[in-house]
Formats: C-alpha cells, sequence, structure tokens
C-alpha cells in the first residue's frame, strides 16, 4: 500500500521535523514496508537526514521553471536544493481554490516529468458532476495533456465532497470509480477525501485501491501513524 500525507496549509518547520522523526521511528520499529509519502509546506521542505527508505518527502506544489520571477512560487532550483523528486499535481485545492487551468496543470506535468519527478497527479468531481451522472467524463476530462504511460505516475481520486468533510466516499462508489479509470490506466490508484483510522481497512480492501493520499487525519503524526498501522495486513 501507498500512504500519502498531505499537509496544505498546516505543521510548522519545527514540528514538521519532529513529525518525521516519530514516523521514521514508527516505521522501522514495526518493520512497516509499505510507501510512505509526507508533502509538508514548502517551508517546511528540508534534508531530513537519515530516515527509512521507505518514506520518501514531496512537494505539494511547484511552478515549472528552474527559476525566475514568479512571485511567490518556488522551482525546480529550490527543490533541488532538498533533493526532493516527487510532486503533487493537480489536487482540486489547486483547480478550484487557486483557479489552476488543465492547461496549467499539464504543463506542470511536463515539466516535471522532464525532469523525471514521482508525480501524484489528483483527479476527482464536484457534488454537481456526481448528481448529474458525470462522474466518469469529468474524471477523463481532468487526464487531459497528461501522458497516462508515465512510468512514475501515481493517479489519486479524490471527489472533492469527500474531502475535509469526515465522511469518506462509500466503498461501492470507490470500487467502481477505480475499476473504470483502471481500464485505461496502470498506475497505481490511491483515493484520497476522509481517510481515517476508523475506515482505512475497508478502503484498503478495495480491489483497485494501490493506496490513499490523506489530508486532515495525517496532520498529526500519531494519527498517521495508526492509519497505517490499521491498514496493515489488507
Ligand atoms: P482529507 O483531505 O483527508 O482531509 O479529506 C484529502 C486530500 O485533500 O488530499
Amino acid at each position: 500500500m501507498i500512504y500519502a500525507s498531505n499537509f496544505k496549509t498546516n505543521n510548522t518547520r519545527a514540528y514538521t521535523k519532529e513529525y518525521i522523526k516519530t514516523l521514521d521511528k514508527f516505521i522501522s520499529k514495526n518493520s512497516i514496508k509499505d510507501e510512505i509519502y509526507v508533502f509538508p509546506t514548502a517551508t517546511s521542505l528540508d534534508i531530513f537526514g537519515d530516515i527509512s527508505s521507505n518514506i520518501t518527502i514531496g512537494a505539494q506544489n511547484a511552478y515549472p521553471v528552474k527559476n525566475g520571477s514568479y512571485t511567490g512560487e518556488i522551482g525546480l532550483e529550490q527543490l533541488d536544493e532538498f533533493d526532493i523528486k516527487t510532486i503533487l499535481i493537480g489536487h482540486s485545492e489547486r483547480r478550484e481554490i487557486l483557479k489552476e487551468s488543465q492547461e496549467l496543470i499539464a504543463q506542470k506535468f511536463d515539466f516535471f516529468k522532464e525532469q523525471g519527478f514521482r508525480i501524484i497527479y489528483c483527479i476527482g468531481e464536484t457534488k454537481e458532476i456526481r448528481d448529474e451522472n458525470e462522474t466518469m467524463e469529468y474524471l477523463w476530462s481532468e487526464f487531459e495533456g497528461i501522458d497516462l504511460g508515465y512510468e512514475k505516475l501515481i493517479v489519486a481520486y479524490e471527489p472533492i465532497w469527500a474531502i475535509g468533510t469526515g465522511v469518506s466516499a462509500k466503498k461501492e462508489d470507490i470500487d467502481e470509480v477505480l475499476s473504470a479509470l483502471r481500464v485505461q490506466v496502470k498506475s497505481p490508484l490511491l483515493y484520497g477525501g476522509s481517510v481515517k483510522s476508523s475506515n482505512i481497512k475497508e478502503i484498503a480492501s478495495i480491489k483497485e485501491c494501490d493506496g490513499v493520499l490523506i489530508g486532515s487525519a495525517s496532520w498529526k503524526v500519531e494519527s498517521f501513524c495508526e492509519i497505517i498501522k490499521n491498514g496493515q495486513n489488507q
């Protein structure tokens, strides 16, 4: 399984250091073999020293340039400094709140693909789209300009209506969408949207689910570790 934690705009630089240290101890002590990803804020990126090889630190976002004049953004040079080779692209909060267009998202994808990054590419429908039964059509449109054959691609299906609400999508719904995606997507498929320690077992048991992308329930390290623990042996 893949367990990815997206800090979004949470946690300080000091707590992030403590978080990674505690997480690393937990992983080694319990001989966890899963792939673990942590996406801290840009200001908390760092070299975290000698940590388990199955923990990867990634960036939540970056502009598709080496460097330049893009006020407020970071580029490849800033990621290289911390040896970051993994990035989230297409998260619904960037699409909806930050108004990132599919064109810019595809541009970011191409740039970081060219740099050999592992890309966790997010897609997800709104409640309205779902109510109109247009989910799959909408999800496919979010792949416009994206190379589904990229070998370092991971796709995260995150229905917007389930993000941060405490109410995850139902097992049958996740199963249906992931199975439909599987026809064309050969990369690992993650589910995201209110994943927590009480529903991880059920979500991890879904046939095409290769892992989870977690927000709120992963911001405290104890809670993230509990999710990883509860997800074992699925
Ligand atoms: P959530 O966020 O776990 O708080 O629902 C998931 C995400 O946005 O990746």
